[in-house]
């Protein structure tokens, strides 16, 4: 056998000294599953019944690459037309998609500090620069102030080839107004990518006008969280045709298969079903958090189907909570890094299961 290299010479520098990016833990067991922000009800029984409507033909032929029956749904439920929208494998896929078409070496990803992950994370594959914006002047509890404490300028300082900026935030739950992301847009030096994954939880505008009024503006939207479609990894942006054709190239042709284009469709159509379902996260989620502040917790404003929230003293630390509840069989996030780690991201799940939340953690706090 002749000598070989270590598998990692075979790959790109950038890669090889990548660290990936792990998946968050799944259950092997019933547990109460409060750390990946995902909707805790089934998506829409129209978008099952579109499921098992799916027959042998539409899988043996290659699917429309456009996802036109997806497009057209979208374009009914937000008016907007069928060529302003890039459908993709999730909003994630569209992350991925931005970086590879707009960042080099010379060319960096701007984001606030804490938000979603993966914009950072991606940076270095593309042997790119990520640099994160800290919030000002710290995580602030009061929804008004943060805000007004917004880091814009510094944002748009950085001159990234792409910011992006998550509304609602995640972690933090954080709303910013459609003012302050016009102002963003206007004065980015390159792409504004608003990641609206969260939108359908708040009722702060949505920035879908803003992309009629800049071409540097791009809208991400997916099914993951207020449709309930987590697993069927379909998402999209909103942006002028022009843009768009520029990320076309990047994404595979048949990205998008013909099962996921016909239930998300169906998922879309059903205005109701997800209006309803995401109002019982809302006032859940509203609920729960009077609960712990009345117990002590710091609880930030959350536009999202989750919160951030910062547990009192007696717990020890937010990692030991997170711990107690773990050994209970309720998952919620804890985040090592520094303005993060006193404390918890807890994603709304039903009534039922928050109140089992709520009961763990009374107990825990009586076993400290
Ligand atoms: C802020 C934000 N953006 C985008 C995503 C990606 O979601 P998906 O790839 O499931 O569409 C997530 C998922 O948690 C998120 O929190």
């Amino acid at each position: 056998m002749t000598d070989r290299a270590e598998p990692s010479a075979y790959v790109r520098l950038a890669i090889a000294q990548a660290s990936g990016l792990l998946p968050s833990d799944r259950p092997d067991a019933e547990v109460i599953k409060l750390n990946s922000n995902e909707n805790p009800y089934p998506p829409s029984p129209r978008a099952l019944a579109a499921l098992r409507s799916i027959g042998g033909e539409s899988l043996r032929r290659y699917p429309d690459a456009f996802a036109d029956e997806f497009r057209r749904a979208v374009s009914a439920e937000l008016d907007v037309p069928p060529d302003w929208i890039l459908v993709t494998n999730g909003g994630d896929a569209l992350i991925d998609l931005l970086v590879r078409a707009c960042t080099d070496r010379d060319r960096p990803i701007v984001f606030p500090d804490p938000t979603y992950p993966l914009y950072g994370h991606l940076a270095p594959l593309q042997e790119s620069r990520a640099i994160p914006v800290p919030f000002l002047p710290s995580l602030d509890l009061d929804a008004a102030k943060f805000a007004a404490n917004f880091p814009l300028e510094r944002l748009v300082e950085q001159r990234g080839a792409l910011t992006f900026v998550a509304n609602p935030n995640s972690p933090t739950g954080h709303v910013l107004p459609l003012a302050t992301l016009r102002q963003l847009a206007e004065n980015v030096a390159g792409i504004l990518a608003i990641d609206e994954a969260y939108i359908d939880f708040t009722d702060a505008k949505s920035a879908i006008e803003l992309v009629r009024e800049f071409d540097n503006a791009i809208v991400l939207r997916t099914l993951s969280k207020g449709y309930g479609l987590a697993g069927l990894r379909l998402g999209f942006g909103v942006a002028n045709p022009a843009l768009l054709a520029e990320l076309w190239k990047v994404r595979p042709v048949y990205a998008i298969d013909a099962i996921s284009a016909r239930v998300g469709a169906a998922a879309i159509a059903d205005r109701v079903y997800k209006v309803a379902r995401v109002r019982s996260i809302c006032q859940t989620r509203d609920g729960f958090a009077k609960f712990l502040a009345d117990r002590g917790f710091a609880v930030w404003p959350s536009g999202g189907n989750f919160l951030l929230v910062r547990p009192p003293e007696r717990f020890g630390s937010a990692r030991s909570l997170h711990e107690a509840l773990r050994a209970r069989q309720i998952w919620v996030r804890h985040y090592d890094s520094s303005r993060l780690k006193d404390k918890l991201r807890v994603t709304i799940g039903t009534e039922a299961q928050m109140s089992q939340v709520l009961g763990a953690i009374d107990a825990i706090s009586k076993s400290t």
